[in-house]
């Protein structure tokens, strides 16, 4: 199949999260089993123009800004990766925003992205099947296929939509239409108008042939008011065409047995490295390992309310209080990294926190952890649970979307079974969460029970071939649909 694929963030070219992981892989894996794939991405400052080769340059004809992009190029084997260059939009020092403030251009931006997107497909004559969209920055493209294109041959291609998380919807002051050179006529409930202003994601929603996220239970879970942020409507009513497909890992670059960021590697035959890096996690964060081998609980990601901060906040004094030692690394908002920095202050000894972006650093912290906290209040798909099962770090994680599907609760404390990988709590509390605390805090007192749970966790295959295959029908079953 010819698959175009757009995405605001593909690793290693850029990352804030889960997004960037999934866009660096997936397409590759589609590429290595034999189809035709097309990332289409914004060229940031973080990607050097060294390796790539021109394409190309676009007219845009929109009403604001800048009106054209040049379309840079690299190449391996099936997959092509194509950087949308505007160094206007596109050379800042974030991605979405600076200093915690959003940018205030970021309409513009990601309406010149998709349209730019469409815009290069067409130049370099690409005719694919499917066009995969993934989150509300790439969503006025299912629009334009629909309204602009509909009578070339881009046009007939089919959209899916893939919402990595809800909570980030690109929602806009009304003028954005007028802006955008948008039709008003759609700026009703039933197109993107959202409580009067004007919805990203809601386009796509509304306008993309298939929709898909991140986790079978996620895609529940947003049809109801709970986990919806008020666009549960519409996806009840699109749930004959809405599917729920869980991310895989890039089994290669997360694989404890070579990963090359490590100071010990280790397998599930042999663990003896694992130790040598939770040693090693200590030492580089300057905590104490005395009298005994403390337990370690980590942490990686981004500091929003969505992960459950509050909840490890909340958790730490009593986890110093019994013995364990945390390490936590994250960026986001600043209440809640001045109030780790604040911990780190107060326990030096018990809690390591580094506040930024360190991506050998997280993968030290999945090696180094005997235990791995996520008490996320949603959580789409997931991606450090499934690092951590990989790497041996019992995940403690609250049973919700991706969390649920991918964990299996030691059900009781120390529970010897054949089937747990993790611990599970359900409400969100701190009271629930302290409560899974104690037991992983007494599942370190059985070693055997311990390791046991670790060399199942680490043989779980979480690779990306089994959600490639369910694309793959996804994207199959979309080409044999009537027109
Ligand atoms: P989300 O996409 O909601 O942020 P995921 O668990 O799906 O959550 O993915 C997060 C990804 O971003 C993981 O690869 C994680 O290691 C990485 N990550 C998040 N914060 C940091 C950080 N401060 N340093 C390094 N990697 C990080
Ligand atoms: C989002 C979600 C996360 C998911 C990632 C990749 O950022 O928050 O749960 O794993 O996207 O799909």
């Amino acid at each position: 199949m010819r698959i175009l694929f757009l995405s605001s963030e593909v690793a290693p070219y850029s990352k804030t999260g889960g997004l960037g992981d999934v866009s660096g892989t997936l397409p590759g894996v589609l590429a290595e089993r034999g189809h035709e794939v097309v990332v289409l991405t914004p060229r940031y400052a973080t990607v050097p123009k060294e390796g790539l080769s021109l394409r190309g340059t676009l007219w845009l004809h929109f009403p604001f800004g800048a009106q054209w992009a040049e379309i840079w190029e690299t190449r391996a084997g099936n997959l092509r990766t194509l950087f949308v260059h505007q160094p206007a939009y596109f050379e800042r020092a974030g991605f979405y925003a600076e200093g915690g403030v959003e940018y205030a251009d970021n309409h513009r931006r990601f309406a010149f992205f998709s349209m730019a997107a469409l815009s290069a497909a067409q130049m370099l004559g690409l005719c694919p099947q499917v066009v995969h969209l993934n989150e509300w920055q790439t969503c006025l493209a299912a629009l334009a296929l629909k309204r602009g294109y509909e009578s070339t041959q881009l046009g007939q291609a089919k959209t899916l939509l893939t919402i990595h998380n809800l909570a980030y919807q690109g929602i806009f002051p009304s003028w954005a239409v007028e802006e955008l050179g948008l039709p008003w006529e759609l700026f009703s409930p039933d197109g993107f108008e959202f409580w009067g202003q004007m919805s990203f994601l809601k386009t796509g929603l509304v306008f993309a042939d298939a929709l898909s996220t991140v986790s079978r239970r996620y895609a529940q879970e947003i049809q109801t008011a709970e986990y919806g942020f008020g666009l549960d409507g519409i996806l009840r009513k699109r749930s004959n065409v809405l599917r729920g497909i869980l991310n895989g890992i890039d089994s290669k670059l997360w694989n404890p047995a070579e990963d090359t960021f490590l100071p010990a590697r280790y397998s599930k035959e042999d663990l003896s490295g694992k130790e040598a890096c939770s040693q090693a996690l200590l030492k580089r964060f300057e905590l104490s390992s005395a009298p005994k081998r403390p337990p370690i609980f980590g942490m990686v990601g981004r500091m929003v309310e969505q992960k459950g901060i509050d909840l490890v906040l909340g958790a730490i004094p009593k986890l110093v209080e019994a013995g364990a030692r945390m390490v936590i690394v994250g960026t986001g908002e600043q209440r809640y990294e001045q109030a780790f920095r604040e911990l780190a202050g107060r326990f030096p000894k018990q809690v390591g926190v580094f506040i930024g972006f360190d991506e050998n650093l997280s993968h030290n912290v999945e090696a180094g952890s005997d235990f791995f906290m996520m008490p996320s209040k949603f959580e789409p798909c997931g991606l450090n649970q499934l690092y951590s099962l990989r790497y041996g770090a019992i995940p403690v994680v609250r049973a919700v979307g991706g969390l649920e599907d991918s964990v299996v609760d030691a059900s009781g404390e120390g529970v010897v079974d054949e089937v747990s990988t993790g611990i599970k709590f359900h409400e969100f509390s701190l009271e629930a969460f302290e409560a899974a605390l104690r037991r992983a805090l007494g599942l370190f007192e059985k070693p055997k029970v311990l390791l046991a749970m670790r060399k199942r966790a680490m043989g779980l295959d979480f690779s990306w071939d089994c959600a490639a295959k369910e694309y793959e029908a996804l994207y199959e079953s979309l080409l044999e649909a009537a027109p």
